[in-house]
């Protein structure tokens, strides 16, 4: 604790400071109006996106479903794409400043070059972090499921060189990766592409929620499980990624934060900050929930 940090509660990710570690995760925020929000909320920083080179309209039909105790969501990244984006960039950054909160970018390439543009370009824009979003489930083109470009230690490795020069520190987000061997080889070429955090995970790939009748409640039918099921899963792959990345690669601890003692346990296995989604999606984006999970950290 210091004069600066009278609660004793700071943390910085990639050298940026923040004055304590609850985030929105990738995924609440994609507007004007969500940042504002957001910069209003007691978030110590605001995470905007993820933002695609084309503008996408996500998935069609029911992309959500949330239940007791976990949520499944194929919203397919829905947002406005780069170009709309490079021009309301510093905008948000002003926004997110003016509340004296770091601005995180997430981007997502649908290949290395171009992670490497859309890098490029939220570090032009303001971002004060570049979050490279490798471990979306949620991505269908004509009927086929994208590739989850996380599961490939050679893809990590080149989208984050592709992004090498950013004006910023980037990091990359994985998906969780259930072989410890796979998860050392993407750590290491994580690390020594140039990483310089990890945010850890993404939710779980192809969940499946059925309605009473048997049909899937997400009309592509799989979708991304998040929520309090992903505790132990987040928990698992910060304490493994914590002894595998060097320790100035800083980890973003990310699934099933719902209480103050889910922040604990996440920054007790490693994590300098944690994210959350489902919790505030659930609550209809109230950012009363980070005050209360605030409060209940701090209780
Ligand atoms: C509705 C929703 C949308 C999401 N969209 C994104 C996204 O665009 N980019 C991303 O990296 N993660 C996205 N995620 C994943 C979350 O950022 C987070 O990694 C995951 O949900 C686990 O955290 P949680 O249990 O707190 O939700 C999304 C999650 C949800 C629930």
């Amino acid at each position: 604790m210091s004069a600066g940090d009278p609660t004793g509660t700071a943390t910085s990710v990639a050298g940026v400071a923040l004055e304590h570690p609850v985030l929105n995760a990738a995924g609440t925020a994609k507007s004007r109006d969500d940042v504002a929000r957001l910069a209003r909320s007691p978030v110590a920083a605001v995470t905007l996106g993820s933002i695609t080179k084309e503008p996408r309209d996500g998935n069609a039909g029911e992309v959500y479903a949330s239940r007791s105790g976990y949520a499944v969501n194929a919203l397919g990244m829905p947002n406005r794409g780069s170009a709309f984006y490079r021009d309301l960039l510093p905008e948000l950054a002003a926004t997110t400043r003016a509340a004296g909160k770091p601005l995180i970018v997430s981007v997502a390439g649908f290949s290395p070059d171009e992670c490497g543009e859309l890098a490029h370009l939220a570090g032009d824009g303001g971002a004060d972090l570049v979050e490279l979003n490798l471990g979306c489930p949620n991505v269908w083109s004509e009927g086929e499921q994208e590739r989850i470009m996380s599961f490939d230690p050679e893809l990590v490795s080149r989208s984050l060189r592709a992004a090498a020069g950013t004006a910023v520190p980037v990091g990359v987000k994985l998906s969780p990766l259930s072989d410890p061997v796979l998860l050392a080889e993407v750590a290491s070429a994580a690390a020594d592409a140039g990483a310089r955090f990890v945010v850890s995970c993404n939710t779980f790939p192809n969940g499946l929620v059925v309605r009473t009748d048997g049909r899937p409640a997400i009309d592509v039918g799989f979708g991304g499980v998040s929520g309090g099921a992903m505790k132990p899963i987040a928990l698992g792959q910060v304490a493994q990624l914590r002894s595998l990345l060097p320790t100035e690669v800083d980890i973003v601890g990310c699934g099933g934060v719902r209480s103050g003692q889910d922040v604990r346990d996440l920054l007790a296995a490693g994590a300098a900050a944690v994210g959350l989604a489902t919790t505030y999606w659930d609550a209809a984006e109230d950012p009363g929930v980070f005050t209360d999970l605030l409060a209940d950290w701090l209780g």
